[in-house]
């Protein structure tokens, strides 16, 4: 039988790596090594917290072959039902950067993603993304980590070029219009690189029928609770901000970052929600520049032109 451990051995384990532990010291890291000068098995790191206490079940995952293969995402329930259904081991990918590790495995019928939250909110925010139409379905999940559908489709920047006509892009602009409508309706600042950033990434994903969504709410920000804002929703709102780029770069000390933050946290309390929110527009306008560097800027007009169409709703 595949992934053979009691129901309390797997809660001791998810407990383990979920939330994500911290690096383990260097002397665990040592006393991980199967045998004297034996290399430290690649999959066991995120089981660490288990190497004191539980020694046995820490060998018997040393030597299991599925977690050989899936090392932590084994534990994971979406990926722990599907192999206990008897579905094959999926291949295993990563990708991200900002946030670290974001694995995605692919299933014979649909891909998922894994990622650790990049905020506090993250889950909630991507929870009602998800609800919406707007962002990826979520999945039941781990603590400090999101379970998520694998949204099919080509990034906004890396569509071919024979697709675009006036009248696709208009209608990719309008389902963008309406995205961000939707998103902001729910309270939902989006606060990231929507179309195009100066390198070409995106986070708005196209299929091949056209239908859209957006992906990565790691720096969202949910205005419920405005005009009280929380530190990390003020960060979250600056870093975005080239000027406060550059402050980071010339302050002097935490204290003036954080007399910073503080100030900004006023201008925020003292602003309207669709003050705050029209700065996704702004991004917009400008990631559609960028964008239009690559593409030709002939796309600029006609996504421009549906995205109104699609905001007003
Ligand atoms: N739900 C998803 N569906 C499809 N692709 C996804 C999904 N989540 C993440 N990805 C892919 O993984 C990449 C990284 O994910 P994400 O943007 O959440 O993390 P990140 O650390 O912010 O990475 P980056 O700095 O590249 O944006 C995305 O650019 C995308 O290619
Ligand atoms: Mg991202």
């Amino acid at each position: 039988m595949v992934l053979d451990y009691s129901s309390d051995e797997i809660a001791v384990v998810r407990r383990a790596i979920a939330p994500p532990p911290p690096k383990p010291p260097e002397g665990v890291i040592e006393a991980m090594r199967p045998a004297e000068g034996m290399p430290v098995p690649d999959h066991m790191p995120p089981f660490w917290k288990l190497s004191d206490l539980e020694m046995p079940l820490f060998m018997r995952l040393t030597g299991d072959p599925v977690v050989k293969a899936l090392s932590r995402y084994a534990f994971f329930p979406e990926v722990f039902k599907r192999l206990q259904s008897g579905q094959d081991i999926p291949n295993l990918n990563f990708s991200g950067r900002a946030r670290g590790m974001v694995a995605i495995l692919e299933f014979p019928d649909r891909s998922i993603v894994i990622k650790p939250l990049q905020s506090s909110r993250e889950d909630q925010i991507a929870k009602i993304a998800g609800e919406a139409g707007v962002g990826p379905v979520q999945l039941e999940s781990l603590p400090g980590y999101l379970t998520e559908e694998f949204v099919l489709g080509t990034f906004f920047t890396e569509l071919p070029t024979d697709r675009l006509t006036e009248d696709f892009l208009s209608g990719v602009g309008f389902a963008l219009g309406d995205l961000i409508r939707r998103l902001h309706q729910a309270d939902i600042y989006y606060n990231d690189v929507t179309l195009s950033d100066p390198r070409g990434r995106s986070h708005f994903l196209v299929d091949e029928h056209g239908s859209c969504r957006l992906i990565d709410f790691g720096i969202s920000v949910l205005l419920d609770r405005h005009p009280a804002v929380s530190r990390e929703d003020v960060h979250n709102f600056v870093r975005t901000l080239p000027m406060y780029r550059l402050f980071r770069g010339i302050a002097e000390d935490e204290a003036q970052v954080d007399r910073f933050l503080e100030e900004y946290a006023g201008k925020l309390a003292a602003s309207s929600k669709s003050e705050i929110t029209s700065r996704d527009l702004e991004f917009i306008q400008q990631g559609l520049k960028m964008a239009g560097r690559r593409m030709g800027d002939r796309i600029i007009q006609p996504v421009q032109e549906g995205f109104m169409r699609g905001y007003r709703g």
